[in-house]
């Protein structure tokens, strides 16, 4: 897996940003997935510029959502919702149709997520994947221990996943289950962005990159697949060698 440094976070997100605009150019109908979570706030930044500017058009592009807190909607400050939609697909003004997205309020959870899977076997595989890397090594939902072979499902979150939740919301929530894609679905996209910043970062970073391939640190299965890059800023490479 190829790694890409860069010396602060903005021109991290810029360079992220420039892997979807070049998917989304080379084929505007594209199926692209972006984390919620903190890491790509500045990729959406830079996507809805590059719109602005012209340089891309996500008039055509279908978006599909990673992952969700169960019990959680848009209406909820910090749910995977309210963050992309206030970030991201409201400064697009995109149309309902274009996007996929888990309802965390769902009363169903495994026919939403049969729901999504219908939708990724209609319009995938996903063109464009940009995902965050948890402290404990998880991408999307997808804890220490995930099986490769699932697909949408839904995932008792791990300790750390609990604890880290926290900074995401302004009231006190007490999430235990998510929902999210799985592996199998992760690692078959066409193109594979795995980012990272910051210090705090730095140690999964280096686990990722240095540990062999293991679902005891999901994002290390992302060096099995050719078409995956991993793209941090100076800070998160700190411990690399
Ligand atoms: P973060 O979350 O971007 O808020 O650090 C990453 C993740 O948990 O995947």
């Amino acid at each position: 897996m190829k790694t890409h440094i860069f010396p602060d976070y903005p021109q991290l997100c810029q360079a992220v940003a420039q892997n979807v605009i070049n998917c989304v150019n080379a084929k505007p109908n594209a199926l692209i997935c972006i984390a919620g979570g903190d890491t790509p706030l500045g990729v959406f930044a830079a996507l809805v510029e590059a719109q602005k500017q012209g340089h891309v058009d996500f008039s055509h592009t279908q978006f599909l959502g990673l992952d969700e807190w169960l019990g959680l909607s848009k209406a909820d400050k910090g749910s995977c919702r309210e963050m992309v939609w206030h970030h991201f697909f409201d400064k697009l003004t995109l149309r309902d149709k274009q996007i996929c997205f888990f309802d965390g309020l769902t009363t169903h959870p495994q026919e939403e997520c049969q729901r999504v899977d219908r939708y990724i076997d209609q319009h995938g595989p996903i063109d464009c994947i940009v995902l965050g890397i948890g402290m404990n090594g998880h991408i999307g939902f997808n804890e220490p221990g995930a099986s490769l072979d699932n697909t949408c499902h839904v995932i008792d979150l791990d300790a750390v996943t609990q604890a880290v939740s926290v900074k995401y919301f302004d009231t006190q929530r007490n999430v235990q289950q998510g929902i999210s894609l799985g592996l199998k679905t992760i690692l078959a996209a066409k193109k594979i962005v795995l980012m990272a910043s910051g210090e705090k970062k730095a140690g999964i970073v280096a686990q990722t990159v240095n540990h062999p391939a293991s679902r005891d640190i999901p994002s290390t299965l992302v060096k099995t697949v050719t078409q995956a890059s991993l793209y941090v800023d100076k800070a998160a490479a700190n411990a690399l060698e």
